[in-house]
């Protein structure tokens, strides 16, 4: 009840400064309606941001890194991390303020490192939710690829926006690529961090579901 009136209170918060739109979801969801590709060689990569962070404290390991290590231990993935060149605040109040001027302004803040996404076939895209969307060193990620007849498939922690449309933003930033709309994950941040065993089991779950 606590972590649903929380929920619901970040999500007005968010919604009030006018750059979200998204439905609560407080808890974990699942959605299983469209076949997809689910053989040949396999890839998580994710953005996650330790430190200070909503309804957590400081954390040493992000959130939406936890679920990325689930999935890559479930499935056999290697796993990239999206590392921006200049890290993003650990005070939580500053990195929103960041966070927000780079959504506003359409930043691609430049990224440390790269992968060779050709040589995969189906790619897990993990990011936490930012503002109802992608952090934009994502989309930095994202548009210095070919996605061209890649498998994505989106996944995502959040404190009560669930996926808030990302995953259709990301079959139009994709291009090319086979982009699992409405099959990604979204897990609670809280969920991921302080009930690892009830996580583990819905990404268990998921991944079932989806036939790995
Ligand atoms: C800059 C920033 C913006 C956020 N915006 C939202 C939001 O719009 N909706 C939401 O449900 N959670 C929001 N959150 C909470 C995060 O999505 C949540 O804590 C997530 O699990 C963090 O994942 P990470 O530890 O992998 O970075 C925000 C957090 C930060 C730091």
């Amino acid at each position: 009840m606590i972590r649903k009136i929380i929920s619901v209170a970040l999500s007005a918060m968010f919604s009030l400064s006018g750059v979200c739109s998204c439905t609560a979801k407080p808890t974990v969801e699942t959605k299983n309606d469209i076949d997809m590709k689910t053989d040949g060689k396999k890839l998580v990569v994710f953005f996650s941001h330790a430190g200070e962070n909503y309804n957590v404290g400081v954390i040493e390991k992000g959130n939406t890194r936890i679920i990325a290590d689930m999935i890559a231990d479930a499935v056999g993935a290697d796993r990239f991390e999206i590392v921006p060149a200049k890290p993003y605040p650990v005070n939580y109040n500053e990195c929103i303020e960041v966070a927000k001027d780079e959504k506003q302004s359409g930043a691609r803040p430049a990224i440390n490192g790269d992968v060779k996404i050709e040589d995969y076939d189906v790619i897990f895209l993990g990011y936490p939710n930012w503002w109802g969307e992608m952090p934009m060193c994502v989309y930095t990620f994202i548009e210095q690829h070919d996605w061209t007849g890649k498998t994505v498939i989106p996944f995502i922690t959040h404190e009560g926006s669930g996926m808030g449309g990302t995953d259709r933003k990301i079959a139009n930033a994709c291009k090319g690529a086979d982009v699992a709309v409405c099959k990604g994950l979204a897990v609670q941040g809280k969920i991921a961090q302080e009930q690892q065993e009830v996580a583990g089991e819905n990404v268990d779950k998921w991944l079932s579901k989806l036939g790995f």
